[in-house]
């Protein structure tokens, strides 16, 4: 016990420069799961739009996409859970549900490829998740001028600017996208 806590208050001094740290500062440091931003989209089948045109999602569906960014380690955490959302997904990326670089309104190529939600409850249409933490160098597997449109892209480009990045899910029917929301 004295030789684990003389450990962890010399690895506290350390970290500690000029000024004392108060233990509920402490703890952000400490901890592995540390955001520099978070985000909490509600996403809706109003917000999908096909190049310019607002194209509807499935009706009456809905996503809670959370997000929880280390730019320091271009890190991005995730937990999103889709509501309404049936049939199988469809998409030229990796996957279906994507961050992409586009104000409202508009539509950009996707920076971020991300597991699908799959079903969590007996009955798959109404409740699918996906958990879990990326780390870049990122790729979609849509390539634009040749190039993959997750390249070069890092986590802190979204903090810079949130509202020109937004996030959604594609499935077969609805291709444009399921449900769509902005990051700010
Ligand atoms: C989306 O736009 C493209 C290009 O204008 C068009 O070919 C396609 O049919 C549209 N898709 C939907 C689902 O509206
Ligand atoms: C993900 O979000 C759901 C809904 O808010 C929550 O119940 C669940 O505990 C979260 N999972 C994790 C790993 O944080
Ligand atoms: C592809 O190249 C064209 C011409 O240089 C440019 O206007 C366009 O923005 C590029 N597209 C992407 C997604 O980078």
């Amino acid at each position: 016990m004295k030789t684990a806590s003389l450990i962890l208050a010399s690895a506290l001094a350390n970290a500690v420069t000029a000024t004392p740290l108060k233990w509920k500062d402490w703890k952000p440091l400490l901890s592995p799961f540390y955001f520099t931003s978070t985000y909490h989209v509600v996403a809706t089948p109003d917000q999908v739009i096909n190049g310019t045109t607002p194209t509807p999602g499935e009706p009456g569906a809905i996503g809670h996409y959370n997000y929880g960014i280390n730019s320091d380690l271009d890190v991005i955490c995730f937990n999103i859970t889709l509501m309404g959302v049936t049939g199988g997904y469809q998409s030229p990326a990796l996957t279906a549900t994507h961050i992409h670089e586009a104000v409202a309104g508009a539509s950009g190529p996707p920076r971020i490829a991300f597991p699908n939600p799959l079903p969590i409850s007996d009955d798959p249409s109404v409740v699918r998740r996906s958990v879990g933490c990326l780390t870049g160098p990122f790729t979609t597997g849509v390539l634009a001028n040749g190039t993959d449109t997750g390249v070069g892209f890092t986590v802190k480009e979204i903090e810079e600017n949130p509202a020109g990045f937004f996030t959604d899910s594609h499935t077969a029917r609805y291709i444009p996208g399921v449900v769509r929301g902005q990051l700010s």
